[in-house]
């Protein structure tokens, strides 16, 4: 059957700037979940999480593999992209419904985000904050350990015709070696098509000894996105 066009997935994979409320309705995270310790966000894409983090007196590490690029060449990649994403929204107005500009609603909040994330971007690249590490998963260069806590967001399950089911276990136990406690969202790719391997993906890691579940989440960006994977380490026995 050749799939419509509200089937297809966005393709490519884009720079996106989720904006950091999005990130705590659809990760389910709490303000207190962000300062129990350093949080990586992986990938961070041009999202301002990671600042709102900081703001909160938290710590915060964003990981792309797009931040080798200098400030300028992002912004303009994140331009493309953005038109990308105006075009694919504007042919599923009935999961992306248009705000009065007749673009979809929530493109603007994605602007705001992104402008926030570019000013801090720039700082980053001037005063060498280390809060912006171009690297790609399934490596991560953090030693075991370093982070309370990850998020993964779009990505890992959202693009199965870009990565197979062996990098998606690697990815999440590289993810599990940084970081106490991971969280990924969404489950599904950008059709609404669920993760295919969820299943023995999620056997892999139990047998690792990662305690496995699913959180019921509502995201603002699409009601589809419905759920969201939380795994976590087993304590290391103490003496
Ligand atoms: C759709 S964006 C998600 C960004 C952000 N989490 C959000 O929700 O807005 C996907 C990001 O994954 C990054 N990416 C692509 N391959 C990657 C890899 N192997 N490891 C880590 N990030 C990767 C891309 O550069 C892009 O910024």
């Amino acid at each position: 059957m050749i799939p419509t066009t509200s089937a297809m997935p966005i393709g490519a994979i884009i720079v996106s700037a989720r904006p950091a409320d999005d990130y705590l309705a659809h990760f389910a995270l709490t303000e207190a979940d962000l300062l129990r310790g350093p949080v990586l966000d992986c990938p961070g894409g041009a999202s301002d999480f990671a600042v709102r983090v900081r703001a909160l007196g938290g710590r915060a590490v964003s990981v792309d593999p797009a931040y080798a690029a200098h400030p300028e060449h992002f912004a303009e990649r994140l331009r493309a992209d953005f038109e990308r994403v105006r075009a694919w929204t504007a042919t599923r107005f009935d999961r992306f419904p248009p705000g009065p500009d007749g673009r979809w609603h929530r493109l603007p909040s994605w602007e705001h985000a992104a402008e926030t994330f570019m000013a801090d971007y720039r700082r980053d690249r001037d005063e060498a904050t280390g809060h912006y590490v171009s690297a790609l998963l399934p490596t991560l260069p953090f030693a075991d350990h370093t982070f309370a806590l990850a998020t993964s967001g779009f990505l890992l399950f959202t693009y199965p015709d870009h990565f197979d089911q062996a990098f998606h276990l690697e990815a999440l136990r590289e993810l599990l070696r940084v970081a106490d406690e991971v969280r990924v969202h969404p489950l599904n790719d950008s059709a609404r098509n669920p993760y295919p391997h969820i299943a023995p993906l999620l056997e892999a890691l139990r047998a690792d000894g990662v305690h496995v579940d699913t959180l019921a989440v509502e995201s603002p960006t699409d009601r589809s996105d419905t759920h969201t994977l939380r795994l976590r380490r087993p304590a290391i026995p103490a003496g």
